[in-house]
């Protein structure tokens, strides 16, 4: 490609706290990995995390702002940059167990549960974005944080202030059979919530299930949503309903993740996948000349193995479009909590 490919940066002038953060989380969750099998390395990647941390804190701004229009109308922060910070502070108390971060997390928490808007019918509480609790994804941190850092807290009543009861409420929003149920579930069994590419949340929110879930078993607890009471299994069987649907097991038989199974979408919304490879095409092809592939009727050349898409619609529907870009876009974010579900799923035998 000879098209612009102009890369960006943040800087303590042009700052972006959500991406730096981010950075610092993803540091010290790998300096957990490595430290059972390269403690020098490991030794790297929380140095590395803290400074970026450090940097994300001291120099606080949004990458709305200092990158402008390359992120945002596409990915803007809707919600503000304090969720990875905490993210970010999170993970650094989980890698090093400095009691600095933790203090972070705790003082900073509160204003994000104290920008609540009202409580809704069931006595959730409500931020203006949507939901302090049951939001994760590339924007909001939140039910990461509650779930990640429920694990230390759950047994421990003095700290489980608002993680372990947000947590709750986040499962109890899931469950198909819980009163206080806030998604839907369409007639085939795919989890909905409101907003586009609908299997971000499918993945995302599953991987939170199996991960609490498991916190739940090592705590010996149950989550009590109303009169009905949530076990450990009943989390994992949910997660598991995601993952099969996705897989195929589905009214139209159609597995999401392209390249998987009998069936499955041939018209992503994907460059690599529609464009020919330059051994096939070496052409020079100017920026609008893929236009023709695109609007081709026929599957895309290229099969972008191990790809999931946006996904169908809410009635189990689904249009194989590349123009409909909700349903036949892969996103990094959408495969990125999958791979957990399928660890899981795959060391369990199940
Ligand atoms: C980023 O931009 C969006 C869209 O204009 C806006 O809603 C949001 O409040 C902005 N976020 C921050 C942290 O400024
Ligand atoms: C994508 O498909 C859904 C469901 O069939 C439909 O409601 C929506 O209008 C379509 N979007 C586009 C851009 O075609």
């Amino acid at each position: 490609m000879d098209t612009s490919r102009k890369a960006y940066y943040v800087s303590q002038n042009n700052p972006g706290s959500e991406v730096s953060s981010e950075i610092a989380a993803a540091l010290a969750a790998s300096s957990i990995v490595f430290s059972k099998i390269d403690g020098l390395y490991a030794n790297v990647l929380l140095a590395r995390a803290k400074q970026v941390f450090d940097f994300a804190n001291n120099y606080r701004g949004s990458y709305n702002d200092s990158i402008g229009a390359a992120v945002c109308p596409f990915y803007c922060d809707f919600n503000g940059y304090m969720d990875e910070l905490i993210w970010g502070a999170t993970w650094l108390y989980k890698a090093s167990n400095d009691q600095n971060y933790w203090n972070f997390v705790k003082s900073n928490i509160q204003s994000i549960e104290s920008s609540v808007l009202f409580r809704n019918t069931n006595g959730f509480k409500v931020l203006a974005n949507g939901g302090s609790f049951a939001e994760f994804g590339w924007d909001s941190k939140h039910a990461g944080i509650n779930v990640l850092v429920s694990q230390g807290v759950m047994n421990n009543p003095s700290n489980e202030n608002p993680f372990v009861p947000n947590a709750n409420n986040l499962i109890c929003s899931l469950l198909p059979n819980s009163p206080t149920k806030s998604v839907t579930y369409s007639k085939g069994g795919l989890l909905f919530k409101v907003g586009s590419s609908n299997l971000q949340h499918a993945t995302s929110l599953s991987f939170l299930l199996i991960v609490y879930a498991r916190y739940m078993q090592a705590n010996n607890k149950v989550v009590q949503c109303g009169n009905v009471v949530a076990k450990p299994s009943d989390l994992i069987n949910l997660a598991k309903s995601q993952v099969d649907y996705i897989l195929g097991n589905n009214p139209l038989g159609m597995s999401y993740m392209v390249g998987y199974g009998q069936k499955y979408p041939q018209k992503i919304h994907h460059r690599g996948s529609t464009l020919p490879s330059i051994d096939v095409n070496s052409n020079r092809m100017k920026c609008r000349d893929g236009d023709k592939y695109f609007e081709l009727s026929t599957p895309n050349i290229n099969v972008l193995t191990g790809a999931i898409v946006g996904g169908p619609a809410d009635d189990d529907s689904f249009q194989d479009s590349r123009y409909n870009i909700s349903q036949s876009e892969p996103t990094t974010y959408i495969n990125a909590p999958f791979v957990g579900v399928l660890a899981y799923f795959n060391s369990n035998n199940m």
